[in-house]
């Protein structure tokens, strides 16, 4: 039986279940929360969606972590989301409390699976729940790269006005402030992006997708995106569990790739059943390695203080 968790029935927990059910790449989803009610009734609700949208997975809503056992696969979304003029990095201290408990419970119950985090400041919660849980590097990675790309994506194609499935883009780096665009990678239809948009035009669509969370949050008020970013995820679970070997933008553990090493950072990756199969090398021209090293080392000095802030 193959079997996903995702941990927090917020909006982006939710509906990372509902699409990863609706994909039926698990003969069951977990959806944990520390609400009582909350997942019970949202599991009740895509169940009943089960007949009218054909898929067979089974959903389950628990307050138990005994019921999240064995899973293959756990999704991380637990914690609180940005309000208006807020950065991710303002949940560091809050969102670490909340997801080693979670990580903690997850590592018990399901000692071999593959954990993708969701939670914010991203690249740093994925990091504290590699430490915590003790697993394999390479059964822990982030959920973001999915995510940039595919804003980045949208905003080239509606700029040329062609479809979003023509446009092929990625963006490595953090999920946030040090994201790092690659337009010399991005195509259209097959042709460079930089043939068709200005050096002006692309500037503004890369900064666009760095703060088009902000921005998003800007119009609800109450809470952060959630339709894409369960795209994103319930995309690298079904890459995992289907072991499709596709290659994703990823926060994954480094250990020397594009000469960085020992620091959780946005590269493209393969993934798989295991987790992170391969991390793939791009070409980087001086300027994107630059920008992917000084990431790197935002993310490494960030991820010290939440160290030294850490209970032991
Ligand atoms: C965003 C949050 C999920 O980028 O980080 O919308």
């Amino acid at each position: 039986m193959t079997k996903a968790t995702v941990v927090g029935a917020g909006n982006v927990g939710s509906n990372t279940a509902r699409r990863i059910a609706e994909k039926d790449v698990a003969d069951e989803v977990v959806m944990i929360d520390i609400v009582e009610g909350l997942p019970q009734g949202l599991a009740l609700d895509l169940n009943q969606s089960a007949p009218v949208e054909g898929f067979e997975a089974t959903v389950v809503g628990t307050n138990d972590y005994a019921d999240t056992a064995s899973s293959d696969v756990v999704v991380i979304t637990a914690g609180l989301a940005r309000k208006p003029g807020m950065s991710r990095m303002d949940l560091l201290e809050k969102n670490a409390e909340i997801v080693s408990g979670v990580t903690e419970q997850i590592a018990k119950h399901s000692p071999d699976a593959v954990l993708v985090v969701v939670s914010n400041p991203l690249d740093e919660m994925t990091y504290l729940t590699s430490l915590v849980s003790g697993f394999p590097k390479e059964r822990v990675m982030g959920m973001a790269g999915v995510l940039d790309s595919s804003r980045l994506r949208f905003f080239i194609a509606e700029r040329l006005s062609v479809p979003p499935t023509s446009i092929e883009a990625m963006t490595l780096g953090s999920h946030g402030d040090q994201m790092v665009a690659l337009p010399r990678h991005a195509t259209a239809g097959g042709r460079p992006v930089p043939e068709l948009i200005d050096d002006d035009g692309l500037a503004r669509l890369f900064a666009r997708t760095r703060d088009a969370g902000a921005e998003i949050v800007g119009y609800l008020k109450k809470g952060s995106a959630f339709y894409a970013p369960s795209s994103a995820a319930a995309a690298m679970v079904n890459a995992i569990l289907k072991d499709t070997g596709e290659v994703f933008p990823t926060c994954v553990w480094t250990t020397g790739e594009y000469g960085i090493s020992d620091v959780y950072l946005g590269l493209p990756a393969r993934l798989g059943l295991s987790g992170v199969v391969e991390i793939v090398e791009l070409e980087l021209n001086d300027d994107e390695s630059n920008q992917l090293n000084e990431a790197a080392e935002a993310i490494r000095a960030k991820c010290k203080e939440l160290e030294a802030h850490r209970p032991s």
